[in-house]
């Protein structure tokens, strides 16, 4: 034992040496941290429900990172009381796996909108967006009259999904391919191809999303805003997933 300690002051008395022995140690804890993480895909559980976005969802998660919605919202619901009463159940790790970058946010001016999907109805986002005060009167958050008036840039969808399969998400070339024409069918009530657009996109909300894209049959920003707000939160049906886990 006194050999054992002898030997270790030797690392104690030379501070070099010993600033390179604790590098090694931190050097090993980091690897033990990290190489988990280049697995990933086999690290989070798969959750039934949870698929990619839309191409009109995605479209309204860029116009959200575009106007910094992330620096009043955060989109992550903690497992703490307060929370999981307030905005439901607390977020899994699998609702964000296609997320890319993730929208957890850290600032929380406003509510958090991880379930937002369906809590209220699209006419009250278009109001809220247009002019918060209007249906909230002591609301801060700023309005975003122009997105519904900027008709929304639906030629580069593809480019936007290929990126996101280029990052790991899921798209099929199938998707890709019909990219711009699946934000259209999506935008409109009763369209052509809503078969092959749902078998794409299960569950996904096909509907005008404004009264704009109703009358004229253009999407505008609004649109692509308002599919993503309501799809927010609404992939899992918690129900099925409690009965099977116990999660709760
Ligand atoms: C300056 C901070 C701020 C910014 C930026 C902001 N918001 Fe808000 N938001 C708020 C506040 C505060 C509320 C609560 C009052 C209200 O409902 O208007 C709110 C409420 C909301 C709600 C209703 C949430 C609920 O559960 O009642 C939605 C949806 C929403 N914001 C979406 C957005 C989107 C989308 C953007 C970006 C286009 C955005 N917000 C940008 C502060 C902000």
């Amino acid at each position: 034992m006194s050999n054992l300690w002898a030997r270790h002051k030797i690392l104690e008395t030379n501070p070099i040496l010993l600033v390179i022995a604790s590098l090694i140690v931190v050097a090993i804890g980091g690897l033990v941290e990290i190489v988990p993480l280049f697995y990933l895909k086999s690290t989070i559980e798969e959750v039934d429900g949870v698929r990619p976005y839309t191409p009109l969802e995605l479209a309204g998660r860029n116009i959200y990172v575009r106007e910094g919605c992330y620096n009043c919202h955060s989109q992550m619901i903690r497992p703490l009381r307060d929370e999981v009463e307030r905005y439901g159940h607390y977020s899994l790790a699998a609702e964000s796996m296609y997320d890319r970058p993730f929208q957890w946010g850290s600032k929380r001016t406003g509510p958090d909108l991880a379930r937002v999907g369906g809590k209220y109805s699209d006419e009250w986002h278009l109001d809220h967006f247009n002019a918060p005060r209007a249906v909230v009167p002591t609301s801060i958050m700023p309005g975003y009259p122009w997105l519904a008036r900027t008709p929304l840039r639906i030629d580069d969808l593809d480019d936007h999904l290929r990126i996101q399969q280029a990052l790991g998400v899921p798209y099929t070339d199938e998707m890709i391919e019909n990219a711009a024409a699946d934000a259209v069918t999506q935008g409109q009530d009763f369209p052509d191809d809503e078969d092959g657009f749902l078998e794409r996109y299960p569950n996904a909300n096909v509907r005008s999303f404004t009264a704009g894209a109703e009358t004229t049959g253009k999407l505008t920003e609004a649109d692509a805003l308002i599919a993503y707000m309501q799809y927010l939160g609404t992939a899992i049906d918690f129900d099925l997933y409690d009965d099977r886990t116990n999660i709760r």
